[in-house]
């Protein structure tokens, strides 16, 4: 008999059992989209309806998505919708690039992000991170949500520019703070694919921000291939100096370089740090998956000095961050349409219709997990992970547009946890009482407010 305690169900809305009114649902969709959803979006292999937008389609099943993503991936765009919400900040870069750009900017950054290069980054993700810790009290409350931004901002920071920014200290945090409250936001009327002239309320204070945040990043740029004129040998070797060695007739244009610069910033730490935040509040909910962990950490850390061994020394460490990104996937909803009309066996998908391959409700299909809210780690245990068909678990997404920094992500991840879980102890407090809500990302509102203590 298994005797371990029943697992954490964390906090998530229930399914609808009948669809919202007109009204509510823009409500919903501007409020939190992860909302939306009924009992047919966790139970069906696909949902096809014709929805206010036009028709759209939820894929759910592996083959389905696996067909959408891989097998006819040639026949898919980007969404519509997505576009029109990413594009203006992040231009030609690879989220929001595509077709020949996007085909030409993903050769030429895929040297960026072998694994030597992020091998090389471990060194400076574990001094961020030692040097964040250094900065908790033990018996503080902290807000874990905001913090681990804080840290994913730092360790992304040091990464791209190795601190050697054009702009005084603190500004660049804020403005991104800023652009990405006010420009990245679903709009109602993009959603009802509203014209492009009428004015989007959630985005006109955006552009004096944005421009102003563009203006750093060029003069950045122009201050490092200053340095790599003056002395190649001294320039780190950071992700602005590997973009600027992409620059070329082949690769990428001194724009595209400033627009992925934006790119890394907007998709690549504010995920992670969504996933790092409820990890600790999910492990804090199950001590008995802590003790685990915090055992593996406290061995490897005692005889592994070197951080880049630690992603495959740690299984259950990168299980249980595994287990929070399958609850709350960072990005949770993958958009594409048909760019012809397409069938997948008695589904027809319409050209033009929006198709959401949507991890949250994948990762939580009343079909295809077993106790599919609650929190199992060891679902990602070695021996049981081969388990999980590569189309049920998409926190990364899947296909040539698969994310491009996993593997960034999930060494940070699990340095991240070594550091922080083997030297405190992370509790919730009455007030930890966070509720997804989709805005880019899968955030906790309400914080994650926790109680750290130096572990003894
Ligand atoms: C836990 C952390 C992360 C998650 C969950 C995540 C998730 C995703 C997903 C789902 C996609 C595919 C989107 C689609 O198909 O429409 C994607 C693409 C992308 N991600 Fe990530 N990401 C993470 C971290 C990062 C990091 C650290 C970086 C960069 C340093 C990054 C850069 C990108 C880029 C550039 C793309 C576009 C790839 C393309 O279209 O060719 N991401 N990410």
């Amino acid at each position: 008999m298994d005797a371990s305690p029943a697992p954490f169900v964390p906090p998530a809305p229930k399914p609808r059992t009948a669809p919202p009114s007109f009204l509510e649902m823009i409500r919903i969709v501007y409020r939190n989209p992860l909302e939306l959803w009924g009992e047919p979006s966790y139970n069906e292999p696909w949902i096809s309806v014709g929805g206010v937008g036009g028709p759209l389609v939820v894929a759910n099943d592996p083959g389905l998505i696996r067909h959408i993503l891989v097998d006819n991936v040639r026949n898919y765009k980007m969404s519509v919708v997505r576009q029109k919400i990413l594009r203006p900040i992040l231009r030609d870069g690879l989220l929001t690039a595509e077709g020949e750009v996007w085909k030409r900017s993903r050769k030429a950054m895929a040297p960026v992000f072998t694994p030597r290069h992020i091998f090389g980054f471990a060194q400076p993700m574990l001094a961020r991170t030692q040097a964040f810790a250094d900065r908790y009290v033990s018996g503080s409350t902290v807000d874990v949500a905001r913090d681990m931004t804080t840290l994913t901002y730092d360790i992304l920071a040091e990464t791209l520019f190795s601190g050697e920014i054009a702009a005084p200290p603190g500004t660049f945090e804020r403005q991104i703070d800023r652009l990405f409250e006010t420009m990245g936001r679903v709009d109602p009327l993009d959603l009802l694919r509203a014209p492009d002239w009428l004015p989007r309320i959630t985005r006109i204070r955006g552009r004096k921000t944005m421009a102003y945040f563009r203006g750093i990043v060029a003069d950045t740029i122009a201050m490092r291939e200053e340095r790599l004129k003056r002395d190649p040998d001294s320039a780190p070797q950071d992700f602005l100096t590997l973009l600027l060695k992409a620059e070329g007739p082949d690769g990428l244009t001194r724009g595209e370089i400033e627009d992925n610069i934006i790119t890394f910033i907007g998709a690549g730490h504010e995920t992670t740090a969504r996933a790092l935040g409820w990890t600790v509040y999910c492990l804090a909910q199950s001590p008995w998956e802590r003790d685990k962990i915090e055992a593996e950490i406290d061995e490897v850390l005692a005889r592994e000095p070197d951080p880049v061994k630690w992603l495959d020394a740690m299984p259950f460490t990168r299980a249980a961050f595994e287990e929070a990104m399958r609850l709350y996937p960072p990005a949770p909803s993958i958009n594409r349409q048909p760019i012809e009309e397409d069938r997948y066996g008695d589904l027809v998908l319409r050209e033009g219709a929006t198709v959401l391959v949507m991890p949250w409700t994948v990762h939580r299909h009343r079909r295809l997990w077993d106790r599919p809210d609650a929190f199992m780690p060891s679902r990602f245990h070695p021996g049981n992970r081969d388990r999980i068909d590569r189309f049920q678990y998409l926190p990364f997404g899947a296909g040539p547009r698969i994310c491009i920094g996993a593997t960034f992500a999930m060494q940070e991840a699990v340095i991240a946890l070594a550091v922080l879980l083997s030297r405190f102890r992370f509790d919730t407090v009455a007030e930890t009482n966070p509720w997804p809500v989709q805005k880019l990302t899968t955030q906790p509102e309400g914080g994650l407010p926790m109680r750290v203590n130096a572990r003894a």
